[in-house]
């Protein structure tokens, strides 16, 4: 364990923990988007940036991927913090304006709307969707293409994703909720591409994409027949 002290509260943190986990294990607020506990850190909003350092010579650091050090002071609500917050949350509410989840922290700071020019992507660029993909499911299906302005999530070459298995986690954690899954007839749609649905073998449901099943069977070792009910049948 160390000791830090987050706006002049002394708090032991397990070593190896960041500035936002302690934070938020000591129940103080820091805003922050791209951070998710079951994923890698990736350090992509900008929203958790905090102090750290004596108040003569503070450092602007992002709290989600700073690791805590014995003695580290940090402060999370200083002007200067503040205002990289107001400006962070202004550049993506330029990419999406709406969003429920950027207007809620918004709020929070103060800001009403953004002086950039709206271009209304959608897309906020946090990465989790991506992180998800490839670190929870075990799949990377999708990826960013492009940089800059360019940049988006995408299939490889744009096209049906070969290697998707249409559990649809991507959807489910995107915090801003723009990438569309749709379900119809037996058959859910994501990254343009129809799956197929099982239905269960007892109740008649439809309950999961046959393809997310094969691999269930695949990666468990069990036979496919094991996947034919649904959870609640079982
Ligand atoms: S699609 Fe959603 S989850 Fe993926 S990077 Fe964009 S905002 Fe984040
Ligand atoms: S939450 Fe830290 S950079 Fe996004």
């Amino acid at each position: 364990m160390v000791t830090v002290t987050i706006n002049e509260r002394e708090i032991t943190a397990p070593a190896g923990s960041t500035i936002l986990d302690a934070a938020r294990d000591a129940n103080i607020y820091i805003p922050s988007l791209c951070s998710n506990e079951e994923l890698t850190p990736y350090g992509a909003c900008r929203l958790c940036m905090v102090e750290i350092g004596s108040r003569e010579k503070p450092k602007l650091v992002a709290s989600c991927i700073y690791e805590v050090a014995d003695g580290l002071e940090v402060r999370t609500e200083t002007p200067r913090v503040n205002n990289v917050r107001r400006f962070v949350i202004e550049l993506l509410l330029a990419r999406n304006p709406d969003a429920p989840v950027l207007r809620k922290i918004a709020d929070g700071l103060g800001v009403q709307d953004t002086r950039f020019k709206k271009r209304n992507k959608g897309c906020i660029l946090c990465g989790q969707c991506v992180r998800t993909c490839r670190e929870v499911v075990g799949v990377s299906a999708i990826g960013f293409k492009g940089r800059g302005v360019t940049r988006q999530v995408s299939t490889p070459f744009g096209e049906s994703p070969v290697d998707c298995i249409a559990c649809g986690s991507c959807s489910y954690i995107c915090p801003v909720k723009v990438i569309p899954l749709k379900e119809e007839n037996g058959v859910r749609e994501i990254w343009k591409t129809k799956f197929e649905l099982k239905k269960c073998k007892k109740c008649g449901r439809y309950f999961a994409p046959v393809k997310q099943l094969e691999y269930f069977s695949k990666i468990t070792k069990l036979p496919k027949e094991h996947f034919e009910i649904c959870l609640d049948c079982r």
